[in-house]
């Protein structure tokens, strides 16, 4: 059937500048790193998809390599793209990214000239756009000179293939010479991507203050730890989970006994709030003045339309914020 998008898609989201940028991101945006795969239903992934712009999310977040096979995930957003959002490409923020393994030899991955401006290519042919949003240097590549990096995307930009520069999981110190180098360059560093959740809280130490003074958003990959922050394993590893697949990046022996004891004491401080743990875990990452939006994975449109009803409670007492950091002193 036709696809018409939801006339009040507007209404409901919150949208924050993306650092000191002109470019509003929903606080909630949706990641195509799992679920969107040659080993999942198109199906499934066109009915996220539908639900998540006609909720007001007008991010998605790709990677050359997202699959499986990597460039699965690319092509089948491609198609669905153009079957169903071609009329509303300009309602869209798409990025994608290059820095991982994608092909072999010495241009398949890092963070080369060679290697970004092909892969991006690549990524535009798949994806059947003939620019992406942000494009994004996906990890920081420690035997390539930052300058050739930094210009291989400004080249980007200048081209017309990407409107805006961004970097993922670079250091505090890298990132700040990242954002010099791209400004003198005249294309500023828009977004950093960077893994954050209650269970990850490394950008605490240096980069959220680092992105702050540079005026850089922040986005937040894996807020819900890949599903421990929600419901899903609070009684063991359900067959459908990403922990049980032979293809996911969470593996079973990340739900330990210790963990699970912890996130079941999550889940109800999340249930005194009136909230879903999921939810609370979201609120938590966003209340971080250095988060511009939270970049989460669904497997269902149920999974989305929980998480949407984050923005019914963004606050937090402090004596909340202090049970919960005792709920995770000291956890592994
Ligand atoms: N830059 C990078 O290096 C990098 C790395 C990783 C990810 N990312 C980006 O970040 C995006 C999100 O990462 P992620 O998928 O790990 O995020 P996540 O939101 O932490 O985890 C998503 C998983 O959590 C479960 N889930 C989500 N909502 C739920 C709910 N309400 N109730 C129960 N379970 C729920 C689902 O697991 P099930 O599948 O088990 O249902 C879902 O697949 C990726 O798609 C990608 O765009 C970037």
């Amino acid at each position: 059937m036709t696809y018409i998008p939801a006339e009040n898609r507007y209404q409901q989201m919150r949208y924050q500048f993306c650092g000191k940028s002109g470019l509003r991101l929903p606080v909630i945006s949706l990641g195509l790193w799992h679920n969107f795969g040659e080993v999942d239903s198109e199906y499934n992934a066109r009915a996220i998809l539908r639900d998540a712009f006609d909720r007001g999310i007008t991010h998605f977040d790709l990677a050359n390599n997202y699959g499986p096979p990597p460039g699965a995930a690319e092509s089948m957003f491609g198609r669905i793209l153009k079957n169903d959002f071609s009329r509303w490409r300009d309602e869209m923020v798409i990025s994608t990214k290059a820095g991982y393994f994608m092909w072999s030899g010495p241009y398949g991955e890092w963070g080369s000239r060679k290697y970004l401006l092909a892969s991006l290519e690549q990524s535009l042919k798949r994806l059947n756009l003939d620019y992406v949003d942000i494009f994004y240097s996906h990890r920081f590549d420690p035997d390539t000179p930052l300058e050739e990096t930094m210009s291989a995307l400004s080249q980007a930009v200048r081209q017309g293939k990407a409107l805006y520069a961004g970097i993922s999981n670079y250091p505090p110190e890298q990132t700040k010479r990242a954002a010099a180098l791209l400004k003198s360059l005249g294309t500023p560093c828009l977004i950093h991507q960077m893994k954050y959740s209650m269970l990850v809280r490394d950008p605490e130490d240096g980069l959220f203050d680092v992105l702050v003074e540079k005026g850089i958003g922040g986005i937040a990959f894996s807020p819900l730890a890949q599903g421990l922050l929600t419901d899903r394993y609070l009684d063991g590893i359900p067959d459908d989970s990403r922990a049980a697949k032979p293809h996911g990046f969470l593996t079973a022996d990340a739900v330990t006994d210790e963990r699970i004891e912890r996130i079941r004491m999550l889940n109800r401080i999340a249930g005194e709030r009136g909230q879903s743990l999921a939810q609370m875990a979201l609120a938590w990452v966003l209340r971080q003045p250095a988060v511009t939006s939270v970049l989460i994975g669904v497997s269902s449109p149920a999974q989305l339309d929980d998480n949407l009803k984050t923005l019914n409670r963004l606050d937090f007492p402090e004596g909340e914020l202090k049970q919960i950091a005792e709920v995770l002193f000291d956890l592994e």
